[in-house]
């Protein structure tokens, strides 16, 4: 078995064990959060100018990245956005947040702000989001439906919900979630899968929309790229 593999099921385990003791699932603290998502962040790190791109993020753009940890996707969204873009940094842990201001500090990265969210709302400043992202976050939070549900208040009429997760049959060693209870939800809000990028082999990546305004919904149906 791969030492990546070894330290995956580690962290699991590690998880599961804390779980209990917080209000999300499998939540722990951001002392031994960090680093193993810093870990994680340099085994995907080739991928994240790839989503980046997929996701046509540019300047101006307003950009929520939900449970944004160690800021793997927050950073380079943000600069993607710059100069006049915001990206907001939501996650329920003041610690992480504190972690990622200073790390945009460190790179000279000045449209960021952070959120501090409530388990069930991401309780976000603004009403015009166009991108709202959850990278290996949506199988954390307990509510999902409600968690999408107020989501979607703080978008655009055409703006979008990308979820990037794993289907339970994708790994074997955590707790994910099947693309199509995510498909369910959304429909249920009325946002279906737009596009569907292969960017990686072990994980979905969607990008959901409301067939209104500028949506990939109204230009073509359902693709892959
Ligand atoms: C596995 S990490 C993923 C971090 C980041 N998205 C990445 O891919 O590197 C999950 C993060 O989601 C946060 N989180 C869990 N439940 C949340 C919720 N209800 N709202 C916002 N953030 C949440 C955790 O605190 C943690 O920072």
């Amino acid at each position: 078995m791969s030492g990546h593999r070894w330290f995956g099921i580690a962290v699991a385990g590690c998880v599961l064990a804390v779980g209990q003791a917080f209000a999300q699932l499998a939540q722990q603290p951001a002392e031994k959060y960090i680093d193993a998502m810093n870990r994680l962040e340099r085994g995907i790190e080739e991928k994240i100018p790839e989503v980046i791109e997929k996701l046509r993020l540019k300047p101006g753009d307003i950009v929520a990245d939900i449970g944004s940890g160690s800021g793997s996707f927050s950073i380079p969204m943000a600069k993607a956005i710059a100069p006049n873009g915001i990206l907001y940094a939501v996650d329920i842990d003041q610690k992480m947040l504190d972690y990622v201001a200073d790390r945009a500090k460190k790179e000279g990265v000045t449209n960021l702000r952070t959120v501090l969210g409530a388990n069930d709302d991401p309780r976000l400043p603004v009403k015009n989001v166009d991108v709202a992202f959850f990278h290996r976050v949506l199988h954390m939070i307990e509510h999902r439906q409600a968690y999408l549900n107020a989501t979607a208040t703080y978008l655009k009429p055409d703006g979008r919900i990308v979820v990037i997760d794993k289907n339970p049959d994708q790994s074997r060693d955590w707790m994910w979630l099947k693309q199509s209870d995510v498909d369910t939800w959304m429909a249920a809000i009325a946002f279906y899968p737009a596009e569907t990028f292969d960017v990686f082999t072990d994980r979905y990546f969607v990008s959901y929309q409301r067939p209104y305004g500028n949506s990939v919904l109204l230009k073509h149906q359902s693709r892959k790229q």
